[in-house]
């Protein structure tokens, strides 16, 4: 079963219409299994602007009604017969020889039930079949405890049933006690099936459709028998989660997601065998989760570059590997891969740091530089692969630094902590008698930590490398600044678990006329931002 998540109500109307279009439009002569209740009347209104504005034609559908109580008059307003004139039948051009709901009115049930099975039958069966969902997990009116067997069929209905629906009625007494409906396994036949569920009430039927049961006690479960049933609900129906996947070349981290919470998060070491490898452990963590903790989506982060879907990374082992198909073939998911940096930033700008204001760029300070431009809440790709933030120039002859890009002089080699970690080395090596001098060598290196070590410890020369840092990352921060003028900068790396330092020197070099922040969702950054592409 695959799973649409929608906002809300109107978004499961669209998206539900949408599939029953694209079926008409690819098979003229479909036939079509139609519900009746409250949720699927918003996908009726959009089939009928669809019909009115020539989108979708109805001229050759034929169609079948899931159910019709027993007994009642077809102009009975609560009828099934009056429901489907007032929502479609009478808005749109089909036949009216070519709809079909049971007869509510014959004096002989079983017979009205065996030909209604003969005519599906006859019309070559139903190419898509519209389900709504009871609270007591009902579709059609096949109840809690219904034959797994039974084809149309005449059913009593349970007193939940009749209380749910009472609110149609003038009163209780006034609804039906029995009705004619579609069986589980008429309704099985169907070649594919959406099940569409709107509002709380419904969450708990939907929480046990989610699960891994399949029970006649809650007969939607037995749908997930069926192999091509998509169940369209909004948020308020579906307890569910984003799954955010951030692979990294050492570990990969897995970060359930709900709303903007992580709920659940761990990592696992990189199988770098093959790609193969790597999509099979994705996949088989993924399984695990889902047990869990319903899975609705999946969004991946990779480093490296992804044109036209394919993924080449030169830390993984993808090359030009289609990871976005992959992953969806094997979980049966819908899946969005997109770069690292480009997730982390995105994190950011949902949940993070960068929450408040819609157009942000995030600096990622490490072994390089990297990062995304976030505009309107969405990743900048330009072409593809925009974004590369530690890649433009900032000393257009600088031989020295020639970069991996092909440049020299990137931005990168100034702000990295490798280059922050170079120039106080060398400060260091300038000034033996300083406490940055000793913990080099004591530790026969640097790194950001024992450079803010030197500097907590009063250390001047710490202080001055830090100021020449700050300086050259200014520089940096300001150029963007004035190319894009974004809400906000934020900062994000291992560096800035010491954002303070750096937030205060900078002040003391640059006048800028937008917020720097450190990030706030530190290394989950990616996680959240997979999760919530
Ligand atoms: P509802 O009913 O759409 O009015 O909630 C669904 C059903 O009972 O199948």
């Amino acid at each position: 079963m695959r799973v649409i998540v929608c906002e809300n109500y109107k978004e499961v109307s669209k998206r539900a219409a949408e599939i029953v279009a694209d079926q008409l439009n690819s098979k003229p002569y479909s036939v079509l299994g139609l519900a009746t209740g409250s949720t699927p009347i918003g996908m009726y209104e959009n089939l009928v602007s669809m019909n009115k504005s020539g989108k979708i034609d109805f001229s050759s559908v034929k169609s079948f009604n899931l159910d019709e109580y027993y007994p009642i008059k077809r102009d009975n307003d609560q009828s099934y017969h009056y429901f489907m004139n007032e929502h479609l039948f009478s808005k749109v051009n089909i036949k009216p020889e070519n709809t079909h709901v049971p007869n509510g009115e014959t004096d002989d049930p079983q017979k009205e039930c065996d030909l209604y099975e003969e005519l599906i039958e006859r019309s070559g069966g139903i190419d898509l079949q519209v389900l709504g969902i009871g609270q007591n997990g009902h579709i059609g009116f096949n109840e809690p405890g219904t034959n797994l067997c039974a084809k149309t069929h005449l059913t009593d209905l349970t007193d939940s049933t009749i209380e749910a629906n009472s609110r149609f009625f003038e009163k209780k007494e006034d609804v039906p006690t029995q009705a004619i409906t579609m069986g589980i396994s008429s309704i099985l036949k169907a070649k594919k099936i959406i099940l569409l569920a709107s509002g709380s009430n419904k969450k708990q039927v939907v929480e046990e459709l989610m699960s891994d049961s399949i029970t006649t006690n809650n007969p939607a479960t037995l749908l997930k028998v069926h192999p091509d049933v998509i169940l369209i609900c909004d948020k308020s129906a579906c307890s569910y989660y984003d799954l955010g996947v951030d692979i990294g070349g050492t570990a990969i981290k897995f970060g359930v997601v709900d709303g903007n919470n992580v709920v659940h998060k761990y990592k696992v070491d990189t199988n770098k065998d093959s790609s193969e490898a790597l999509i099979n452990q994705i996949v088989k963590e993924y399984e695990k989760i889902t047990k869990e903790y319903p899975i609705s989506k999946i969004g991946v982060g990779v480093p490296g570059r992804i044109i036209n879907s394919l993924v080449s990374s030169s830390n993984l082992p993808f090359d030009n590997t289609n990871l976005k198909q992959e992953l969806s073939l094997k979980t049966g998911m819908p899946v969005k891969v997109e770069n690292d940096a480009n997730c982390a930033a995105l994190g950011e700008a949902l949940a993070g740091a960068g929450k408040e204001y819609k157009n942000i760029i995030m600096i990622t300070l490490g072994t390089g530089v990297g990062g995304g431009i976030i505009i309107k809440n969405k990743i900048y790709h330009g072409r593809g692969d925009a974004g590369e933030i530690g890649h433009f120039a900032v000393n257009y002859d600088d031989d020295k630094t020639p970069c991996p890009c092909g440049l020299t002089g990137c931005f990168e080699q100034y702000a990295s902590v490798t280059a922050l970690v170079k120039l106080a080395e060398k400060y260091a090596n300038d000034n033996k008698d300083s406490l940055l001098y000793k913990l080099y060598k004591e530790n026969s290196k640097l790194d950001g930590m024992l450079i803010m070590s030197a500097y907590d410890g009063g250390c001047r020369i710490a202080d001055e490398v830090l100021n020449e840092y700050v300086k050259r990352l200014s520089v940096g921060i300001l150029s963007l600044r004035n190319i894009f003028s974004p809400d906000v900068i934020v900062l994000s790396g291992g560096i800035t678990s010491r954002g303070d330092v750096l937030l205060q020197k900078l002040s003391n070099v640059a006048s800028l006329d937008i917020p720097v922040k450190i990030s706030s969702l530190k290394s989950d950054a990616g996680i959240y931002g997979a999760a919530l592409m």
